[in-house]
């Protein structure tokens, strides 16, 4: 299929590198001229395992194309996939949606022959059938549909998820419904060949689809963060108790890891629009539900902070290493990441904060220069008082405390994310500290 994917950030990128290796031809629209240029040349722009290849093969194949211009996305290509961030909006908890309404008004006009528009990005509910009178007033071509095909890729797997799909949701709006299957099954004929289910809907309970399933996960990890609470109070340890509750498959292990809470550029503000959206549409019970994720999830960050700020009480002139500032590990995103609230909280408390993460150094500090950046984990943990371990990293799970005991000042190490042993430390002689952990 000849495919035009708009917006070439995290998800538009992914998805226009991995159409093409399914077989399809495919051109990335943006708008940002220097991402096209680095696209184009086969270079991700951000860091994702599995994308540089990719990119890399199928530009230099021809399969794969970016631009900035609508008019030559317009004239490549049937089908349009629609993949511009819907950010929180600055002055409200509301989804900012000026990327897609920008898309649709720029490309409906060019829409001279059949086409499919596909919305990949995560909007509120309505949102789509609001495109589709749009697209209908706009384009000349009478033959053009618009579905809702939302994305379920996560940051650090996401080539993995877009080529192997848990689900495929496909919400049909305006336009010929036996067209838009049928395009959508040419689209992912693979992953459909391969068994992967397909669920055809409305528009409203596609988009639905996307913000129930990311506050879902959301609320997982404020429950088992609120029952760490009352692990402390008891010195229980969540870690055994998740591992036991998840052994139940009607509630599963995964995304009950307790710690600082979820961040990333997707599930605290997935939960702020679709608590808003709720709002407006007068469905209490998921306002409350979700007003309460967040808070939780909010006050985990407080939480460390305290911990780390109390680890340091009396010492003069406190340092604290902060390894990990990336809001999860196998990326190089820091958007509302967990470890760069807690660093920068600590540094305006007058702490000396000593940073390293693996791939998030750049990108952090661009946005906190207040904070040091070291030019090697060990050398972020040189004199420190206290350890902070905030991201999962691999090589943090694998620190020798041995090795680490004769680098730091004092041997005080909290761990967020409770992905240390325990065991291991305290016999190293640190004083281990983590959340619903004894
Ligand atoms: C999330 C969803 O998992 C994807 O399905 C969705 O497509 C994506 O958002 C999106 O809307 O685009 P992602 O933001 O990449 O994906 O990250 P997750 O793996 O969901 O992790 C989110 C946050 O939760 C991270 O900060 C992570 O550290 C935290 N987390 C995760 C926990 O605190 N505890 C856990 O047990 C699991």
């Amino acid at each position: 299929m000849r495919i035009a994917v708009f917006g070439t950030g995290y998800l538009g990128a992914t998805h226009a590198a991995c159409m093409a290796e399914l077989g399809h031809e495919v051109i990335g629209v943006d708008v940002d001229p220097d991402k096209v240029a680095r696209l184009q040349s086969g270079e991700a722009p951000f860091f994702e395992p599995g994308l540089s290849e990719l990119l890399e093969r199928h530009t230099a194949s021809g399969r794969l194309r970016f631009t900035s211009s609508y008019e030559l996305a317009a004239q490549s290509a049937d089908v349009h996939f629609i993949a511009v961030g819907t950010p929180q909006r600055p002055d409200s908890p509301a989804a900012d949606l000026s990327q897609v309404d920008a898309v649709v008004e720029a490309l409906a006009p060019l829409l001279t022959r059949p086409a499919v528009v596909f919305g990949k990005s995560t909007v509120p509910v309505g949102t789509a059938a609001r495109i589709a009178e749009r697209l209908q007033a706009l384009a000349p071509s009478p033959d053009v549909s618009l579905a809702w095909n939302p994305e379920f890729l996560r940051e650090s797997t996401a080539v993995d998820d877009t080529l192997s799909p848990d689900r495929i949701v496909l919400g049909i709006g305006s336009g010929d419904p036996k067209r838009i299957e049928a395009v959508t099954r040419e689209v992912y004929a693979r992953s459909l060949a391969e068994g992967t289910p397909l669920v055809i809907t409305d528009l409203a309970t596609a988009e639905l689809t996307k913000v129930a399933a990311n506050s879902f996960l959301a609320t997982k990890i404020s429950f088992i963060n609120s029952v760490a609470e009352v692990c402390d109070a008891v010195d229980a340890d969540v870690a055994v108790l998740a591992d036991a509750i998840g052994l139940d498959d009607r509630i599963g292990r995964r995304f009950l890891n307790a710690g600082v809470g979820f961040g990333g550029a997707c599930l605290p503000k997935d939960v702020r629009a679709f608590q808003t959206r709720a709002a407006e549409l007068g469905a209490s019970s998921a306002v409350r539900l979700l007003a309460d994720v967040e808070w939780i999830n909010s006050r985990q960050r407080t939480r460390v902070a305290t911990m780390a700020l109390d680890a340091c009480r009396g010492i003069d002139k406190p340092r604290v290493a902060v390894l990990g500032l990336t809001f999860k590990p196998e990326s190089d995103d820091v958007r509302d990441s967990p470890a760069l609230d807690v660093a920068s909280r600590l540094a305006a408390a007058g702490v000396a904060v000593q940073t390293w993460d693996p791939h998030g150094m750049d990108n952090a500090e661009r946005l906190y220069p207040e904070l040091e950046y070291g030019n090697s984990l060990l050398d972020a943990c040189k004199a420190a008082d206290v350890l902070l371990v905030m991201t999962e990293w691999d090589e943090f799970r694998r620190l020798d405390p041995h090795e680490l005991a004769g680098i730091v000042q004092e041997r005080v190490v909290i761990d967020a994310r409770n992905c240390l042993d325990p065991a291991a430390w305290r016999e190293a002689g640190w004083t281990y500290r983590a959340i619903g952990r004894r």
